[in-house]
Parts: structure tokens; C-alpha cells; sequence
């Protein structure tokens, strides 16, 4: 695959600045904020006429790009080039270029987009909780981890997920211990029995979703019943059999269960580790930290400052890492800066990314500052890529109506009734089978939600909305599948009725702008990539559809009238644009339906 039509102009642009003795970067090209005037400018002129200021001399914009152009008047890349403004000059790329260009991306298997050198990367996403129901707040670490993840992956790096259970701290204690009073008679609780346990868990996903949070009120009113909770988790962490028995029950059946969950979000985890699956690393890494020189006791806890200028007085500056507290427990640092050590042994990848709630920011500063003082990584090795909440339309963190927490099942069932109740409205796939139109529902009901999720900025809170997510008009999931499903549908017409494909010509404004919107796309996915976010991929899906959507409107493709080679153009330039928008579309982790 070769350049752009961009980066082709691009070349040519900087060419003629260092023709003209100025630095090559005042002749970027980018995208026009007028596009209505050219589809490209370029702004250098007036930052050479700046330069030539400061040296003293006479120096004026309009008369420098004046220059520029003259340069490239006859570049066989461009057709048009206008100075507008105090300096600006616009750039309207030759037919010749663009027509090439359509037809190297017709020919490519992934449309225009390149790949990158190939990294390792972990990303460790989801980060569910054993033997707690998944809510409202395990959604965006799924759905943002899955599109990084596919989306590393389309550029070429081998990536791994992790999706990393919370299944170590107090929350066990508190499960083990409310078992323990509900029934005491159960061979994990017998403390002379050190193997041979039951195969089948005593308890199943209901029973945990009960046990847990009826502990965890207990202790909130009774010091007592809190003791026994830390007690059960001191004992677990220190290796007592029956415990670990029951905990790798915990652990069995909350992953069948969130395999579950996940599963309808669309999103699959590589490794299915978590916070106890490092705990034989821990005293080791202890040990080591300790020789190292780096940690200090502190009121009988062990710690590792990284923060030097932290005040413990006025506790200002970055706190000290925990790594075991006065009560002997290990905490979530140390857990993480075990996991650090399990990847750099197991994996050794170039790149961790943690998407992982922006409220979590400072945790991973920490664990990172250790990690680095340690030694086994460099800083910019790991990143924590935070995220906002989802709120409801009050502002507020999104609840139930009585202001409980929403459990996702419930809210991924709240987007396929509303989906299903719009296509209904618009009658749309009415009469498919009961089955297919559950499917479509399903579809659309996903689509709205990680579009709507996706489409913001990683880092804003964002408001639920359930019509306007799953609308068919505006920037919505919904409008994206009408547009892959439209596209289909004509192509299966034009099969029909034996019409193929054919090279690409460019006839019409609507046809080169849809061109240029696709050729938008490995830009799109690059930066994408590299400031690890998604939103910019989704605006290119939208702006694809639109320029799609006004090419369908403008230039008639299997009407009567059209030539034979006009519609064998405009065909290609609708197998394009539909294979692109579904890739886009599979790294966001939307599936498109057949019909609609
Ligand atoms: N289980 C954690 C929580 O619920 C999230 C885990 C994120 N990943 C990590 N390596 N700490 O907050």
C-alpha cells in the first residue's frame, strides 16, 4: 500500500518550504477546516513569514505562499491551489492522483490502513470482582479495553487481555466468614482436613451475590463481625487449604458466570488471571524489594516512598506504596506490583496499558513508581488509561430507578428492548422471523450502547440515554448499521441483476469527498492507536456514512440511465466503503447484521 493523497501532498507541500530555504515542517498539509474551499490547506506561510520577522527581514505571508505556489503550479499531484486570507493556501488534489488512489484502496484488503511495527502488549481491561455481580461500572473498562484491543491488534501488535479479578482482599474474608455462620458443618471450615476437597462448589452465583453484601453490613455495624471477616482473609492469604479450596470455587464459578456477561458485551479475555493467581510471587518479591533497599517500615507496615518530597505530616506529595500492612495482609499495590513481575516473566511485553476507572489514577501512579524504581520497567512502558463515569440524567453516577446499582444484564436488556421497540416504531425487519428480528435487536441494542460509550472522549463523564442512543438519525450506533446494511442490500441488488465492479472514476463532488473520507482512514486508525482512543475512529465511521450516505443520494448507481461503466465504478466505490466501514466497525466491536 502506498501513501495517501494527504501524505502525498504532504511530501510536495514541504518540498517546496525547503526549495525556498524554509524549514521542511512549515509545509504540513492537513485537513481543510473549510472544506467547502479545497479539502486541504496548508497554514506554513504564515509561521515562514514569522521566521523571516525575527531575522529582520521583509517578510509577508500572502507574498510567501505566492511563492509556495508558484512552486507547484505544475505538480502533477495537485489541481487547484488557492491563497486565502492573510496566507493560507488551500489544495485541491489532481483527478489523476485521486482516481489512482481510489483504485490502490479498492484493490486492498483493509482499506487503506497500514500497520505499525509489531509491540507485545497486556492490556488489562474488565477487572470484574469474584463473586459480585457485574454493573453499570464494569461496562466502559469492557467495551473501552475490547476496541483497544482490537484495534492494537489491526495495527499488527500481538496484544493479550487480561482481564485481572479482583479475588484477594477483604471481600473473600467476608464471603468465607458468612458461609462459615450460615453453614458451619462444611469440610472447608474443619481445620484438620487439608485436602481432598469436594469437586462441586458449595455455593453457586446467587448465593455469593447474597453472602457477600449481607458480611459486608454486618461489619459496616459490628467491629466483631469486621474482625472475623480480616481474620478469614489473614488466613486465606496465608495459604489455610480449606480456605484456598473454597476460593478456587469462588473463582470457577464467578468466571463461568462473567464468561456470561462479557460474552454478550461482545468481549473475550486471552487470560482470565487475577489478584490471587500472583500470591506464590509475593514473599519472594518482598524479599527482593527489601535487598533492594527500597522499602522502609512504617508503624509496622512496609512500604516503598515514591514520592521523595511526600510530607507524611501534612500527607502531601504522592503516598508511600503499601506493600504489607501492620495486620500482615498484602494490599491491592502489592498484588499489582506481583502482576507486574508474573507479566515480565510469562510475557516480557513492551507495552501494559491498565484501562481502569480515572479514579483509580493515583493507585497506578504508584505501583508504576515502584515498578520503575525496581527496576523492571521503564516509565514509559506502562499506562494507565482512565475513564469518566456514566451518569445518569441527573448528573449523578447511572442507578436504578430506586437508586440501586444497576447490574448490567439488566441495562444490556434495557438496549435490546429499546432497540427492538424502534425498529418496531420504524418499521423496520418487521416481517423476519421471530428469531432473526431478536437478532437484529440484539445488534442494534449493542451498537447504540458502545457507539454512545465509544464516541466520547475516553476521559468526560458521559450521560445514559436510551433514545438517544439507539435513534437511527444522528451520530448513533443505529444510524451506522442502516448505513453497512443499506450498502449490502445493494450490493445483493446489483448481483441480481449481473452488475459488477469495475475500476473507479471519478464523476461527481459526492464521489471524490466520499474518496477522500476513505482515504481518511489510516490516519484514523493510527492516531487512534497511538493517543489510545477510540473516539477518533468512531468520528471517522460517522463521517464515512455521511459521505456515503450523500454519494447514495447524489450519484445514482444501478439506475437505467447510469453507463455501464459508471455503475461499475460506483459499485467498487460501494464494495469500499462497505468493507472499510465494517472494519472500522469490528475494531469498535460492532457486528453488523445481513438485512434490516
Ligand atoms: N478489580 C478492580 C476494581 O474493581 C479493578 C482491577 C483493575 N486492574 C488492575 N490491574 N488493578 O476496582
Amino acid at each position: 500500500m502506498s501513501s495517501s493523497i494527504l501524505d502525498i501532498l504532504d511530501g510536495a507541500v514541504r518540498a517546496a518550504f525547503e526549495d525556498l530555504g524554509f524549514p521542511a515542517e512549515f509545509g504540513a498539509v492537513r485537513e481543510s477546516d473549510r472544506p467547502d474551499l479545497a479539502p486541504f490547506q496548508c497554514n506554513g506561510s504564515m509561521a515562514a513569514a514569522g521566521l523571516l520577522k525575527k531575522q529582520g527581514e521583509k517578510s509577508n505571508p500572502r507574498e510567501i505562499a505566492g511563492r509556495v505556489v508558484e512552486k507547484l503550479q505544475s505538480h502533477n499531484a495537485v489541481a487547484g491551489l488557492e491563497i486565502a486570507g492573510p496566507g493560507f493556501i488551500n489544495i485541491t488534489p489532481s483527478e489523476d492522483l485521486v482516481a489512482d488512489r481510489a483504485n490502490q484502496l479498492v484493490s486492498d484488503e483493509r482499506a487503506g490502513a497500514l500497520k505499525a511495527e509489531p509491540k507485545k502488549i497486556v492490556i488489562d481491561y474488565g477487572g470484574a470482582n469474584v463473586a459480585k455481580p457485574m454493573h453499570v461500572g464494569h461496562l466502559r473498562s469492557a467495551v473501552i479495553g475490547e476496541a483497544l484491543k482490537r484495534l492494537m491488534r489491526f495495527r499488527g501488535h500481538q496484544v493479550i487481555g487480561d482481564v485481572h479479578l479482583g479475588d484477594w482482599g477483604l471481600q473473600m474474608g467476608h464471603l468465607i466468614s458468612e458461609l462459615q455462620e450460615e453453614q458451619p458443618d462444611l469440610i472447608y471450615f474443619d481445620k484438620s482436613v487439608t485436602d481432598g476437597f469436594p469437586e462441586t462448589s458449595p455455593v453457586t452465583m446467587d448465593d455469593m451475590a447474597r453472602l457477600y453484601p449481607a458480611a459486608s453490613a454486618k461489619s459496616k455495624a459490628d467491629p466483631e463481625r469486621l474482625k472475623l471477616s480480616q481474620q478469614a482473609t489473614a488466613e486465606l492469604q496465608s495459604g489455610r487449604p480449606g480456605y484456598r479450596a473454597l476460593l478456587d470455587h469462588f473463582i470457577r464459578i464467578s468466571i463461568e458466570y462473567l464468561k456470561n456477561g462479557y460474552g454478550e458485551l461482545g468481549v473475550e479475555f486471552d487470560l482470565w488471571k487475577g489478584e490471587a493467581s500472583v500470591d506464590p510471587l509475593i514473599t519472594g518479591m518482598i524479599e527482593d524489594l527489601q535487598k533492594m533497599g527500597i522499602t522502609e517500615e512504617s508503624d509496622g507496615a512496609l512500604i516503598i516512598p515514591v514520592d521523595e518530597s511526600y510530607d507524611a505530616e501534612d500527607r502531601k506529595g504522592i503516598p508511600p506504596v503499601m506493600l504489607r500492612a501492620r495486620t500482615g495482609a498484602v494490599l491491592y499495590h502489592t498484588t499489582d506490583l506481583a502482576t507486574l513481575i508474573d507479566r515480565k516473566v510469562e510475557i516480557n511485553p513492551d507495552l501494559i496499558l491498565y484501562v481502569v476507572d480515572q479514579r483509580q489514577a493515583l493507585h497506578f501512579d504508584q505501583v508504576f513508581r515502584a515498578a520503575v524504581k525496581a527496576g523492571w520497567y521503564q516509565r514509559d512502558q506502562l499506562e494507565h488509561l482512565g475513564f469518566g463515569t456514566v451518569n445518569g440524567k441527573d448528573g449523578k453516577p447511572f442507578t436504578t430507578r430506586d437508586g440501586g446499582v444497576l447490574r448490567l444484564a439488566d441495562l444490556t436488556k434495557m438496549m435490546r428492548d429499546a432497540a427492538a421497540k424502534r425498529l418496531e416504531e420504524s418499521g423496520i425487519g418487521q416481517d423476519f422471523a421471530v428469531e432473526e428480528r431478536a437478532d437484529i435487536a440484539n445488534k442494534v441494542g449493542m451498537a447504540a450502547l458502545k457507539f454512545a460509550d465509544l464516541q466520547n472522549q475516553r476521559t468526560t463523564n458521559y450521560v445514559f440515554d436510551v433514545d438517544r442512543f439507539t435513534a437511527f438519525e444522528g451520530k448513533t450506533g443505529p444510524y451506522l448499521l442502516y448505513a453497512a446494511v443499506r450498502m449490502k442490500s445493494l450490493l445483493r441488488r446489483a448481483a441480481k441483476n449481473g452488475i459488477t465492479d469495475g475500476p473507479i472514476k471519478i464523476t461527481d463532488k459526492a464521489e471524490a469527498q466520499l474518496l477522500l473520507s476513505l482515504d481518511a482512514f489510516d490516519r484514523a486508525v493510527a492516531n487512534a492507536a497511538s493517543k489510545r482512543a477510540p473516539h477518533i475512529l468512531c468520528e471517522h465511521i460517522y463521517r464515512l456514512a455521511q459521505s456515503f450516505s450523500r454519494f447514495y443520494t447524489e450519484c445514482p448507481i444501478l439506475a437505467d440511465q447510469t453507463p455501464d461503466d459508471i455503475k461499475a465504478s460506483r459499485l467498487s466505490f460501494t464494495e469500499l466503503a462497505l468493507r472499510q466501514l465494517i472494519l472500522g466497525l469490528e475494531i469498535i466491536g460492532i457486528d453488523v447484521p445481513e438485512h434490516m
